[in-house]
């Protein structure tokens, strides 16, 4: 029997974790859905989901940004990060690492990534740098400041993560356009923010490819993700409300989650799910 996951195996910036209970119960209203297109996948927390309230349902992943691989190679970097802390085990801990360490670090790195071809650059950020920071490559880790903040247990292999979801990887229009006339399709649609550090997606998004995403919403079934901090609620309402037209979320049901990032400053993550009537 596969393990179901509460959060995704390996670090990923805005995973849904805290959507767990609302959306697995949500789900219900969609029990007899064939298909779930993922289309922007992310950790694909969603799509393991899906895939446990719904075995029988099609789950297509987007895996936009390849974490499969990543979770793939979840024992090569527990192998390394193993050796970070032997390097490291007389630094102290969250204090900046010495010359010969980082150098160490990086040749380990460097080796690691020569002998199999792969590096998870993103999960051992998280135990080399700064919070949120993190590095896609070799390059941009060797050009950082390295910390002692080296994770001390090994992260749990997945092999059973994605089982029986299918795994795709392209723009998530087309993507759309594959399964838009598909009688009884949901789309789970979760784009990055428009106002947050889209560092590790490795492209930017601007207010126009946001609005873009909103036509994937036109008639169909849907579970859209937002936040308070994107301000897209309150322009699509005003603008059906002065401007006419339709809003495309007048109808759907809404879910707030409030995020607190520290004792003063917080924000909300927003859920809309809609049902299309056949
Ligand atoms: C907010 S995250 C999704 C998080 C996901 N729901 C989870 O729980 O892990 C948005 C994702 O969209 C990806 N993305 C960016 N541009 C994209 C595009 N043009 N087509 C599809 N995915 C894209 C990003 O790389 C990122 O993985």
């Amino acid at each position: 029997m596969s393990k179901n996951y509460n959060q995704s195996p390996l670090p990923f910036q805005g995973q849904k974790r805290r959507f767990n209970a609302s959306f697995k119960e949500a789900l219900n209203e969609f029990k007899t859905a064939p298909v779930f297109i993922d289309l922007f996948g992310g950790s694909g927390l969603l799509s393991h989901w899906v895939k446990e309230k719904c075995p029988d349902a099609t789950v297509v992943y987007n895996d936009y940004d390849n974490y499969s691989a990543r979770v793939a190679n979840i024992e090569r970097t527990n192998a390394l990060l193993a050796e970070f802390r032997v390097i490291l085990k007389d630094a102290p801990v969250d204090k900046v690492i010495s010359k010969e360490a980082k150098a160490a670090i990086l040749k380990a790195v460097r080796r690691e990534e020569k002998r199999s071809g792969y590096v998870d650059y993103i999960t051992i950020s998280s135990s080399l740098l700064f919070s949120m920071n993190y590095a896609t490559n070799y390059d941009d880790l060797a050009k950082q400041t390295m910390y002692n903040v080296v994770r001390l247990n090994d992260y749990q292999p997945a092999p059973d993560y994605l089982e029986g979801v299918e795994v795709v990887r392209m723009d998530y229009r087309q993507l759309f356009d594959r399964w838009k006339h598909v009688s009884g399709a949901v789309f789970l649609i979760d784009p990055p923010y428009l106002s947050t550090d889209c560092g590790t997606y490795g492209n930017y998004w601007k207010l126009a490819n946001y609005l873009d995403v909103l036509q994937c919403l036109k008639g169909t079934s849907y579970f859209y993700f937002t936040s308070n901090k994107s301000s897209i609620l309150e322009l699509t309402e005003w603008i059906s409300k002065n401007l006419g037209g339709e809003n495309p979320f007048s109808v759907a049901k809404r879910v707030d989650m409030n995020a607190r990032m520290n004792h003063n400053a917080g924000y909300v993550d927003i859920m809309l799910y809609k049902k299309s009537p056949q």
